[in-house]
């Protein structure tokens, strides 16, 4: 910056020692008044390089006197892309001297300031005309008479006549922003009318057909910023977004009331600085409920029963030691039909010895505090779990999508663009997993009815909207699985024609929406925009069943069961033990006495 300071501190100084120098030469009165005028543009506008189109003329004497960086286009076309300076000054030697072919450099050549020298006696409405085809609007020119009249002509858009003369000598700005009023011109707008990013409807009182949502909102402002009128067509709904991309590329439309996402563009030549930054991920449908019956299997977890075994014996060990502080009679049978230890634990009663020793009774403490903390816990978890069911396992990684069979809904569309980035996440989910629709409204009416049969894609700000949605259901249905993005830093633009001449407007109008909050205003009320259209309904989705069903006698069945069964075999042992132990008891004896009597 500093040198470009003493640059211009120079060229100054030198102006003003060579203006006392009047020459009576006319071409060096030329230069000097060029000069004049080149200091006062970049006054006006700052500017540090020239890039200067044709061969020989006055502008190239003119470059020694101002020591910037010049670039010399003398065929009139350079073979690349504009890569240097946008701080530049153009200047031409004569009418259409540049033939410039490149995207961008064309559209360089549309922003930057341009001024031409005209050798040839032509009028001006034909110069600016004729630039105004190219759509280059920056245009200002002089004559070869310039040092008598010290007229400088600057082409003026929306304007009758569409020139301006300015003398050197006044104040006037030569070069103007001309699109801050294009005078009702038309803004060819094609809208997808995706709910929310814009939404149709008929203003009650006037009866005229207006748009609404966050992208709407900000070209509609726009075009009234501007003055421009809107003429809005839509989708219809046999035609894919593809096509609006197509005629934005094919400059048929200006601007796209859509938004686009950059991830795969190899250029941004058609696309807008990003409007909304989001991530891209799955929605996927809530897990079902565990029934009843299987509530008791969820409480058993296999590691806690395991350690409540391990206590047992433990437990049992302890007793049958502290009994004689021995391991006298140890037997695998007492240790794991221990019934004072299974008895305790499970909460029972069971005998106490009279005068047990100190550490029998330690072990006794210890055995009702594990049978009151073990009980108390199932008890809690047991009602809990009845009064509200734990979900099935939620999906935590793209692998699970295949383990769980998981279906995710796609369209074609999505499908290709999410292959051409190679996306990594994409290629785990196998083909079997995948639901592709052709027409994307099939795809949307599916995830807008929010069916729970598919996992769908969606950007977090349309998600927003559905978690809004699902506020007044009774029952959540999907989720937003942060854990699952394709795309975590998704730059959503607006499609824009690609020589769209008030693009740097659009641009800056969209970041003033954005710093005084604007666009999240709009977003934050997309729901009720869509109720208040609606586009969606504040209806329970998730169908509630119109009774909770009860625990039912049924879901413990099983339970009852084990029980049945449990005690039919204690019977049978206690049968069999009668059967072989009864002469040894004196038990058919005692019976045949009580028969007897
Ligand atoms: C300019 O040149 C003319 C003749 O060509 C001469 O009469 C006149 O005095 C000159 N003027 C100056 C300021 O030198
Ligand atoms: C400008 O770009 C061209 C290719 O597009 C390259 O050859 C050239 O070196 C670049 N010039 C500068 C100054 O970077
Ligand atoms: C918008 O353009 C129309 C048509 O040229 C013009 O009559 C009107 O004054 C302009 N409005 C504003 C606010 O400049
Ligand atoms: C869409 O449908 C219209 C008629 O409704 C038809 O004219 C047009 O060709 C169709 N476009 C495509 C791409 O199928
Ligand atoms: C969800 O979609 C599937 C397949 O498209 C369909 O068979 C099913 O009836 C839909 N479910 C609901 C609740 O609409």
């Amino acid at each position: 910056m500093a040198w470009l300071i003493i640059l211009l501190l120079l060229s100054l100084r030198l102006t003003r020692a060579e203006f006392p120098e009047i020459s009576n030469k006319s071409k060096p009165d030329l230069e000097e008044g060029l000069l004049h005028l080149l200091l006062r543009l970049r006054q006006e506008e700052f500017f540090d390089t020239l890039l200067i189109y044709g061969k020989d003329c006055v502008f190239h004497q003119l470059t020694k006197s101002l020591e910037l960086s010049t670039v010399l286009v003398s065929s009139g076309s350079t073979n690349f892309d504009w890569n240097f300076s946008s701080l530049t000054l153009i200047l031409s030697c004569r009418l259409e001297a540049e033939k410039e072919m490149t995207y961008r450099t064309l559209m360089k050549l549309q922003r930057n300031r341009h001024l031409i020298y005209i050798n040839k006696d032509i009028q001006a409405k034909s110069v600016c005309d004729l630039y105004a085809k190219k759509e280059q609007h920056n245009i200002a020119f002089v004559k070869k008479d310039f040092i008598q009249s010290k007229i400088i002509t600057a082409c003026r858009c929306f304007q009758e006549p569409n020139f301006q003369e300015v003398s050197l000598q006044e104040s006037y700005p030569i070069y103007i922003e001309n699109f801050h009023d294009i005078h009702r011109q038309p803004l060819r707008i094609m809208t997808d009318l995706v709910a929310p990013r814009s939404m149709v409807y008929q203003d009650p009182k006037t009866g005229q057909t207006k748009m609404i949502g966050y992208v709407a909102n900000l070209i509609n402002n726009f075009a009234h910023k501007i003055n421009a009128s809107l003429e809005v067509k839509s989708l219809s709904s046999n035609e894919s977004f593809r096509n609006i991309i197509k005629w934005i590329k094919a400059d048929q439309i200006d601007m796209a009331m859509t938004l686009e996402a950059s991830v795969h563009a190899t250029n941004f030549d058609t696309a807008s600085y990003p409007y909304v930054l989001t991530s891209y991920c799955l929605m996927l449908p809530v897990p079902a409920k565990v029934p009843y019956n299987l509530v008791y299997a969820v409480i058993v977890d296999h590691l806690v029963l395991g350690i409540l075994v391990l206590l047992f014996v433990v437990l049992s060990l302890l007793l049958i030691y502290s009994k004689n502080m021995s391991w006298q009679g140890l037997s695998l049978a007492d240790v794991l039909l221990n019934d004072v230890s299974l008895r305790g634990i499970l909460g029972q009663s069971f005998p106490f010895p009279s005068n047990p020793s100190k550490q029998l009774r330690l072990i006794f403490i210890i055995l009702c505090f594990a049978s009151v903390m073990l009980t108390t816990m199932y008890e809690a978890y047991l009602q809990s779990f009845f009064t509200h069911p734990p979900s099935e396992a939620y999906i935590r990684s793209f692998e699970d999508i295949n383990e769980f069979h998981q279906m995710i809904a796609i369209t074609t569309f999505k499908m290709n663009e999410l292959n051409n980035i190679n996306n990594r996440h994409f290629k785990t989910i196998s083909k079997d997993n995948l639901k592709i629709f052709e027409n994307w409204h099939d795809y949307l009416d599916l995830r807008n009815a929010f069916n729970r049969s598919y996992g769908y894609l969606v950007t977090e700000d349309r998600w927003n909207t559905y978690a809004e949605q699902q506020k007044n259901f009774k029952d959540t249905l999907f989720y937003f699985s942060k854990d699952l993005c394709f795309s975590r830093l998704l730059f959503l633009n607006i499609p824009l024609r690609r020589h769209l001449p008030y693009r740097h407007l659009f641009e800056e109008h969209m970041l003033r929406q954005h710093e005084v909050g604007l666009v999240s205003f709009w977003k934050s009320r997309s729901f009720f925009d869509m109720v208040r259209l609606d586009i969606t309904t504040l209806e329970d989705l998730s169908r509630p069943k119109p009774y909770e069903p009860s625990l039912l006698l049924l879901d413990v069945s099983w339970i009852m069961k084990l029980y049945l069964a449990a005690m039919v075999v204690s019977i049978v042992c206690f049968i069999l033990e009668i059967l072989s132990k009864g002469r040894e008891w004196g038990f058919w004896k005692y019976i045949k006495d009580f028969v007897g009597n």
